[in-house]
């Protein structure tokens, strides 16, 4: 519920058509979802260091990163990342505002709270990128040995031990990162976006 009145929309002097006609590419935000260690950062970099190369406006709001700043104030009960998800999904709007491609990593576990982003979008804009890749295979990897942690109990929460992560039922891209290479994945999305003539 908003907590301001008395406060009035401003039409903006450009508008996002306007930064795809600049830009010469559309916008839209690369929404990835998956368990810890499951790739989603760093597939979410690769592909948008590619566009980088290729001259595309683009950004990446990474979990990790986010906290450190503007969501330092949550923690991970399921109201704080639904709340983290909000606003991150309100943060990645101006971006698809300003005319870049985002890409987003965060776990983003609930269901409801992916839709209540999407529903931010016009038709096109939000494109859930599921990063599959089976617990045992994140477990195995644990690159900041966060499993290994939550096992011990050290940390409370975690996302597949002890709190929950939804799958997307109708992901636009699933990518198994168990399976494809960085750079299969990379490539998966790239003719995602040119299919749906964003790029
Ligand atoms: S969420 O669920 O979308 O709000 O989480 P997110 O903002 O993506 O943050 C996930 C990163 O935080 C670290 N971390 C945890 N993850 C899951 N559960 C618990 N309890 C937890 N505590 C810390 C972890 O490094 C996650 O990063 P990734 O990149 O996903 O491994």
């Amino acid at each position: 519920m908003s907590k301001s009145s008395n406060i009035t929309w401003h039409e903006a002097a450009i508008t996002k058509e306007d930064r795809h006609r600049h830009n010469g590419h559309g916008s839209c935000v690369l929404w990835f979802t998956g368990l810890s260690g499951s790739g989603k950062s760093t597939i979410a970099n690769a592909f948008s260091s590619h566009l980088f190369q290729e001259g595309i406006s683009e950004y990446v709001l990474d979990g990790d990163n986010i906290r450190h700043g503007l969501n330092k104030d949550l923690g991970f009960s399921d109201e704080d990342r639904s709340e983290n998800i909000r606003r991150i999904g309100e943060v990645a709007k101006l971006f698809v505002d300003s005319g870049a491609i985002v890409t987003t990593a965060f776990i983003s576990p609930f269901r409801s709270d992916r839709q209540l982003v999407r529903d931010l979008f016009a038709e096109g804009e939000f494109i859930e990128v599921y990063v599959h890749c089976p617990i045992e295979e994140c477990e195995r990897r644990d690159p900041k040995q966060l499993y290994a942690k939550a096992r011990r109990g050290e940390i409370k929460d975690f996302t597949g031990i002890d709190s929950p992560y939804e799958e997307p039922l109708a992901p636009e891209i699933t990518i198994r990162s168990d399976l494809a290479s960085v750079e299969e994945a990379v490539n998966i999305i790239k003719q995602y976006l040119i299919e749906k003539k964003v790029i």
